[in-house]
Parts: C-alpha cells; structure tokens; sequence
C-alpha cells in the first residue's frame, strides 16, 4: 500500500510531471523503446531517490519497460507531496515518500519498498542497500544488483567493497560523465542558488560567497555564484582542487580565514562536521548557511542549536538563530540539501541525462548480472556515449566523424615532428 501526504495533490502534481517530460527528450525516446519491447518484464524494482517530477518520469520509464516499482524517497525533505500523490493515482506506481518525514517514517519507507522483494535497487545516497545489509539481509538473496546516483552513496559502497560487505554489484551511475559533468555541475550550480534564493530572498550580487568544497558540484556552484555577481572564495582540503579554483580565479582560503569575511557559507563536500562551532563563533551577523551536500552532517548543527539563545522559523525554509552576543545565523533548510529542500532540486533538462543513464544500467543489469561480481562498476562507455549522443540528437546538434585517415593515424605512433 502507497504512503503519501495528500491524494488531493494529484492532478497539480500531474501537471508539473508532464511539464518536466517535455524537457527530457533523452528520457522520453528510451520510454518509446522500452515501452515496444519491454525489456525489464518481470523485474521488482526499489528506487530511494528523491521523489520529484524527474523521478516520476524516470518511474513511469522503468514501468513502460515492464518493471515493477516501489519507490521511497531518499531524504525526508526533497519529497514532492503532489509528485507522490501523482504517481499513485496517475501512474500506478507504489510510492512511500512524504514531505518532512522524522527517521522513523523515513525508514518505514525504505523497508515497504524492500519488503516487495526487489531485484534492483537504485539509491540516491545509499540508504537503501545500507538498510539491507545491515536490518534486512534475508532479502538480499533476491537482489541481482542496483544503481547508485550520486556521489556520497558511490563513497559509501566503495567503503562496503573494502570492508568486503558489498552484497551485490552496483553502477556508479554518478561516476558516468553524462551524468557527474551534467547533474553535479550545471545542476547543482543552478539549484543551489535557486535554494538559497527563495529561502532568504538574498542579493547574491556582491556578497562574499563561501564555498566549501571544489568538486564538481562546487565548481557548478562557484560558477553561477560568480555570474551573479558574488565574491566567491572556496575551502579546500584537496591541494589540486584548491589550485584549480585559485587558476578559475577564485580566492581560496581556510574555513577559520572565511568564517569572518564571508555573508552566505555553503557546504558541498560529502564531509561530516565542515563548518563548526569555532567557526560559527567568529561569523558575523546576518550569515547565511545553507548546505547542498548529500546528508545533512557538513554543517555542525548541534553546535548551532547550542550555541543559540534562540531559534525561529522566519520564512520557509529559512531558521533564525540568536548567540548569546545577540548575532544572528540564518540557516537555510534545516541544514539538508538546499537545492532539494528548499527549490525543486536539478532542473529536468540535466536529470534527463542522469535517469537515462539509471534507465539504460537497470536494462544492462538485467541482461548481464550473471557475469558482474560484488564490485562497484562505472556505467558502461557505451551507454555514456549513447546518452550523449541521444542528448545532442534532442538539441539539434551534429557532430564530426572521425576520417579513415584519422582512425590509422590516431592508432599509430610512427608520425611525428
Ligand atoms: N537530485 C537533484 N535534483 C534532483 C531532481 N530534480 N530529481 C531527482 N533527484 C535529484
């Protein structure tokens, strides 16, 4: 049986799926295939991911495949309530995801969609398998592999390969250019600014931008901060990262340098405990902090609540906490990822190549689990490629092809000054 919020919700929700399908062109042509020759016919399915409109287009593809899919969300803030009730009354789909769910319910979820049995499952963070191994191992048996989204969870299952309690192979679908260069990038980049604007309302126009964290994601975030307008500077633990954003023209520096200087402070290292008390002593009032990284652990939020006198709701999404010295921190979606908690998350048009990438490995899995072992695999070249190819095809984009001529010679070593 379905759990959601509000059954009401379904025809806004409805709506809004139909909309972002019109931007995921790469999604809808694998749809078309699937749907002719149904290759994933008799599969279970579990996806934990975070139930948006994208997600429901990625559903409805599995199920036009002929999968069978139970689908729980994979952070307690980023459920679309009227996403949910859509899939339910709309697609059929057995959806369990609501809206500001405590652990408790967020967890009952999770094991609803383990208790259908599933064949494959699909994570967003890692939740799921994680849930398995360690709570529901008599139902790993059935599990042929899974897939994983995003880059915490693909950090986690590397950690269960070396601890040798990786239970079934799994895709790193995060690890596909398709997807990280795409998603975490341009995704991430836009969403991120998106959060932290409609929590706060916030010029980013001139405002000292801090940036925790150089990876793909904080790339795509210093970028469209810079575009804005703001004074960007990232922290950085890695010596090659830093030196990359210093060469992108960003002023880089240590969190305790930052934590004075900087108006709106944003994690997005998949680290636990990155900004903490020490810092947040020396913020000056009215600092923003928001967080886009996958679990809500990069910001020190015990040290917030007990460094604060006070805490209130201002606006959605947006909490108002007052130091004993009378400074006031704001934070933006309850310290979970801001892009999801507070916007819409990526926009459909770069989720269409992530859940393409989802859609062809769950098809790839099927047809070739028998020869994967208990390891972490990156996506196929074959299907990056082919997602990209379908991506350019959408956007009326051609490209060369490779001379006879420049086949030999790139495959030779004779030719050279
Ligand atoms: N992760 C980031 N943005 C997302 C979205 N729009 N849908 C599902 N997962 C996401």
């Amino acid at each position: 049986m379905p759990d959601i919020a509000n059954p009401e919700l379904a025809d806004q929700g409805l709506n809004r799926i139909e909309y972002a399908w019109t931007e995921m062109p790469v999604l809808r042509s694998i749809y078309d295939r699937f749907e002719k020759e149904r290759p994933l016919e008799g599969l279970v399915l579990a996806p934990c991911l975070h139930v948006t409109t994208e997600t429901a287009n990625l559903m409805r593809t599995l199920e036009a495949g002929g999968a069978k899919v139970h689908l729980c969300a994979s952070n307690p803030l980023s459920t679309q309530d009227d996403t949910a009730a859509a899939l339910v009354k709309h697609f059929n789909i057995d959806t369990h995801a609501i809206h500001g769910a405590d652990r408790d319910l967020y967890y009952k979820h999770i094991n609803s969609c383990i208790d259908a049995g599933p064949h494959i499952t699909m994570d967003d963070g890692c939740d799921l398998v994680t849930t398995l191994i360690q709570e529901r191992t008599e139902k790993l048996s059935g599990v042929i592999g899974g897939t994983e989204e995003t880059t915490t969870g693909v950090v986690r299952l590397r950690a269960m390969a070396e601890d040798g309690v990786l239970p079934v192979p799994i895709i790193a679908v995060n690890d596909a250019l398709t997807k990280h260069l795409f998603d975490n990038r341009y995704g991430t980049g836009q969403s991120t600014c998106d959060g932290i604007i409609r929590a706060t309302n916030v010029l980013l126009a001139g405002k000292k931008f801090v940036i925790a964290g150089y990876g793909w994601c904080g790339r795509g975030l210093a970028m469209r901060a810079v575009g804005q307008g703001a004074h960007v500077i990232v922290t950085e633990i890695n010596p090659v990262k830093a030196l990359q954003a210093v060469m992108d023209g960003i002023t880089v520096m240590t969190m305790e340098e930052a934590a004075p200087i900087g108006d709106i402070f944003v994690t997005v290292t998949g680290n636990i405990n990155v900004v903490r008390r020490e810092h947040m002593e020396k913020m000056h009032d009215g600092t923003i902090l928001a967080n886009s990284g996958h679990f809500d652990c990069e910001l020190e939020l015990t040290a917030l609540e007990d460094m604060a006198v006070e805490k209130k709701r201002i606006r959605n999404n947006l909490d108002m906490y007052t130091m004993k010295d009378g400074r006031k921190l704001f934070l933006a979606g309850e310290g979970r990822l801001v892009n999801l908690a507070a916007a819409e998350g990526h926009p459909a048009s770069v989720m269409d190549m992530s859940f393409a990438n989802q859609a062809l490995c769950t098809e790839y899995l099927k047809n070739n689990y028998k020869e994967l072992e208990t390891q972490v695999y990156p996506v196929p070249e074959d299907i990056d490629h082919k997602v990209a190819d379908l991506k350019l095809a959408s956007m009326g984009v051609q490209i060369d092809e490779l001379t006879q001529q420049q086949i030999k010679y790139l495959s030779s070593w004779q030719e050279g000054t």
